[in-house]
């Protein structure tokens, strides 16, 4: 829809980023590959791997008019899937309203006024995973597990853990249990 060329000038012009190939060439090359080219790249913090990935993201739907449907980015923190998501959404949305304002696009206006970013799917590896088990799950099969968090989980440790077979009463624990923490359980 749009070109690569406009694409990198209004990521200069209006998100102050600069990846020309003159400029940041590394960059260049790792948001230009094509949709198809597989891509593994090493950097250190801080040297724009975040910019790289929103980018990239946006330039497979802005250039190779893929549906946001299609598009899965993932990392490791809540977090950083939180804050990929916004970038993605926030550049998307001020790209969107430079290429509407560029007489150039005004053929295609109404498709860039459909594309919906906030279709591309974000999360951890575990919450997209969780996600997919429970949606292609097979009728009558049980829920997949769910991840308990931590009232849960010290509830049944305590229970399981320290309180199943009258553990809280075994003195070998509960000296280790001084020895760990300073003080007996519950101190
Ligand atoms: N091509 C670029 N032009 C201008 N600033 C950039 C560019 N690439 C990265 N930056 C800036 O450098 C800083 C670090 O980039 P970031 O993508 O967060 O790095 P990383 O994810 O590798 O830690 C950010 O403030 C980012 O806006
Ligand atoms: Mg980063």
């Amino acid at each position: 829809m749009i070109t690569w060329n406009d694409f990198q000038n209004t990521v200069f012009t209006q998100l102050g980023r600069d990846i020309r190939r003159q400029s940041n060439p590394d960059q260049n090359a790792a948001i230009q590959a094509p949709p198809n080219h597989s891509l593994f790249i090493v950097s250190g913090p801080g040297s724009g791997k975040t910019t790289v990935i929103t980018l990239r993201v946006l330039k497979l739907i802005f250039v190779d008019d893929i549906n946001p449907l299609n598009i899965l980015v993932t990392t490791f923190t809540r977090k950083a899937a939180a804050e990929l998501r916004s970038r993605v959404l926030g550049w998307g949305d001020q790209l969107r309203r430079a290429f509407i304002n560029n007489s150039s696009y005004y053929p295609v206006r109404n498709q860039l006024q459909r594309l919906d970013f906030n279709r591309i799917i974000t999360g951890t590896l575990d919450s997209i995973s969780e996600e997919k088990l429970g949606e292609y799950r097979a009728p009558g099969t049980p829920p997949p597990p769910v991840v308990i968090e931590d009232f849960v989980s010290n509830a049944l440790m305590i229970r399981v853990g320290l309180f199943g077979h009258g553990r809280h009463n075994n003195p070998v624990l509960r000296d280790y249990i001084i020895q760990l923490s300073g003080s007996a359980f519950g101190g």
